[in-house]
């Protein structure tokens, strides 16, 4: 295997004089060195760019950046300076954004299973719209009206009946799902009758999002076929048509851009009335390959004829996802960026897991050592957002990289964050 590939790294990704990898004109052995290990570091540019495609493509306040993909004060702010709005999923995820200075107005709520505090931090916040996703939620909106609240402007998130070629946990667009109000079955209409007779919300539009980290336009164009009939039978003013889009975590993978993602949207709803805002909710696709983690090698241990163990200072707590849906991950050394990776070994963390595996079969430059800065890319999504504290290992800090300077812009947890819940005993 030669060097780590192009498009697996952050846009402004380069190799510099003394053959270091640096992003955001930042050497990320430096980097390392001033911020410890794990490390995010994510190219602000990147991010940005990003951002800017979405709204090319979609248009401005068209765009709901998913916050569950990366949420912190600062990424809150970039997305809405850049003119997308911020999907949040619970009420968590809207105080984030909140506190970060966004607007409510420029919030949407999401959720499965949304209690009543959510529901009322939502309207008291007026938010842009909330995406109801079952008759319990609308029972709830109705009590919350009756007591005062304001009227809700709602879209109903809809299961259009389509199963997309991704990991069965990420896949949420098929009947038999816990999200949304089947088509299939009768429910979709039923909602629809509800919430146009009802006195507590006002109906705004329709909502799908068929699955995360799929990479098949024909999955996206099926569900937006049926959709796009569906809001033309009901006239409605809104609809959208979910996030989703994939990102390559690995050499062999390409994923299309946004703007081709947008182009699939386009051609697919080219029968929409024209009176129908679309609108698309991306996560993943913004931030994912913004970001590489740093990690320090502690030990390696070579077993003859089975396999090399290499184990960094992070593992299953900084990014779950290779425990939780077997994505792959490549590894290069930053120290060395252009060195061709010949060497076998499985990257794995820190913790009292076998399963605690970063990379099951990675390929590194040979020559490495105890000691030396190993880098993943591609983790700028559901790595510290999904991250824990397992073993009670500190979640690492969030540094944010542009033109030569770098800023955290959320600090390294300490042994004192670890035991800032707890209550003293009382006798
Ligand atoms: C409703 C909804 N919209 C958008 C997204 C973002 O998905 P992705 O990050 O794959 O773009 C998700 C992810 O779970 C979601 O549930």
């Amino acid at each position: 295997m030669s060097r780590i590939a192009k498009h697996l790294l952050p846009d402004s990704a380069r190799t510099n004089a003394l053959g270091h990898l640096e992003i955001g004109g930042c050497d990320l052995i430096s980097l390392a060195e001033k911020f410890g290990t794990p490390t995010f570091v994510y190219d602000e540019a990147h991010l940005r760019a990003r951002c800017q495609e979405a709204v090319r493509a979609f248009g401005k306040q068209r765009v709901v950046y998913a916050t569950k993909a990366f949420l912190c004060g600062a990424m809150a702010r970039l997305a809405y300076e850049e003119g997308l709005l911020l999907d949040v999923a619970t009420g968590g995820e809207l105080f984030v954004a909140l506190n970060a200075g966004v607007p409510g107005s420029a919030c949407v709520l999401h959720g499965n299973n949304k209690s009543i505090e959510e529901l009322k931090m939502a309207l008291d916040a007026d938010v842009q719209h909330i995406v109801v996703d079952n008759f319990d939620e609308l029972d709830r909106l109705d009590a919350l009206h009756a007591s005062g609240a304001k009227r809700a402007r709602v879209q109903l998130r809809i299961t259009p009946g389509v199963a997309v070629h991704t990991h069965e946990f990420v896949s949420t667009g098929q009947d038999d799902s816990k999200f949304g109000f089947n088509l299939r079955n009768g429910d979709a209409q039923r909602a629809v009758d509800r919430v146009r007779s009802s006195a507590s919300v006002e109906f705004v539009g329709i909502h799908c999002h068929i699955g995360s980290n799929v990479f098949a336009a024909e999955n996206f164009t099926q569900a937006a076929q049926i959709m796009v009939d569906f809001a033309n039978q009901l006239g409605v003013d809104e609809l959208t048509l979910g996030g989703g889009l994939g990102v390559a975590y690995i050499e062999a993978e390409h994923a299309p851009t946004i703007t081709q993602w947008a182009e699939s949207l386009a051609a697919a709803t080219a029968k929409l009335n024209k009176t129908t805002k679309v609108f698309v909710e991306p996560g993943r696709a913004i931030v994912a390959s913004a970001a590489v983690t740093l990690y320090r090698i502690g030990s390696i241990k070579q077993l003859p004829g089975i396999r090399t163990y290499v184990a960094v200072d992070g593992g299953m707590s900084d990014n779950p996802r290779p425990v939780l849906y077997d994505s792959g991950y490549e590894a290069f050394l930053p120290a060395r960026a252009d060195a061709d990776r010949t060497e076998r070994a499985r990257v794995v963390g820190k913790h009292c897991e076998s399963g605690d595996v970063l990379i099951n079969d990675a390929t590194l430059p040979s020559g490495y050592a105890v000691g030396d800065v190993l880098a993943t890319p591609v983790t700028g999504a559901y790595g510290h957002s999904m991250g824990s504290n397992y073993n009670k290992v500190t979640r690492p800090p969030v540094v944010f990289v542009r033109d030569g300077v770098a800023r955290v812009v959320v600090r390294r947890e300490t042994y004192s964050d670890l035991v800032s819940l707890d209550v003293a005993d009382s006798v």
